[in-house]
């Protein structure tokens, strides 16, 4: 268990990810939970790829960037209509109040072709411990049996939170690879993390 909040709020705050979760040690043996570790179920790359991605302040469009010049593959930004606001403590607000009402974004745009990609590389900033809801509009929007989901996730210290829960939950049809998350933008490191990423997910490089 980590926690990954490190906001302050008032005492009366309340929100549906707070409160007291209690913990014993599991099993031995599979649990019915996602982890970041989880072996892959397929080891070599097979179809087309879709890197599909939001990102608000751009750490995340960068990483996709990178993974776009390392594979080739097809490039798509999630784009809500009505987009968040330019400021951060603005939107600091807005996301929360998304994620309490799991509100459901209109997008933008849409992947007119889904049915041609195999592996969609799924980006996104670590928004309050989870997902962006943009994110859950775009897995809600597509079926994704027989596709495998492979999460990469830029974050400010709390790596995934319980984004990888969240994404299993919303496509539970898709197989889902091993995530990868970066540092804010990933700096010098990125290339290289990028690269061993792919190939911990059987992805070859151009
Ligand atoms: C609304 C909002 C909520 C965030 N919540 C978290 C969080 O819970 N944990 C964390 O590690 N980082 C959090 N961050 C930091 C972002 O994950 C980090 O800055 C990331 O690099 C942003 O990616 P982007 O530039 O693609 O938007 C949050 C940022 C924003 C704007």
């Amino acid at each position: 268990m980590r926690s990954a909040y490190r906001a302050a709020g008032q005492e009366d705050m309340h929100s549906y990810n707070l409160g007291l979760r209690l913990v014993r040690n599991a099993d031995k043996g599979r649990s019915g939970s996602v982890t970041a570790g989880e072996p892959n179920l397929r080891t070599e790359s097979a179809g087309r790829i879709l890197i599909a991605y939001f990102s608000w302040g751009g750490n995340t469009r960068g990483i996709a960037r990178e993974i776009q010049a390392q594979t080739g593959a097809d490039l798509f930004e999630i784009t809500p209509s009505n987009p968040y606001s330019s400021d951060y403590n603005t939107v600091l607000m807005e996301a929360q109040e998304d994620q309490h009402n799991q509100a459901r974004p209109e997008l933008a745009e849409h992947v007119q072709n889904m049915d041609d990609y195999d592996i969609i590389l799924l980006g996104y900033p670590n928004w309050w411990a989870s997902i962006p809801m943009p994110i859950a509009s775009f897995l809600e929007e597509y079926d994704f049996s027989g596709k495998r989901i492979i999460p990469f996730c830029s974050h400010g210290g709390g790596r995934f939170g319980q984004s990888l829960t969240a994404i299993a939950k919303l496509a539970p049809d898709a197989v889902m690879g091993e995530g990868l998350s970066v540092h804010y933008s990933g700096g010098s490191g990125l290339s290289g993390n990028v690269t061993a990423w792919l190939e911990a997910n059987g992805i070859k490089r151009n």
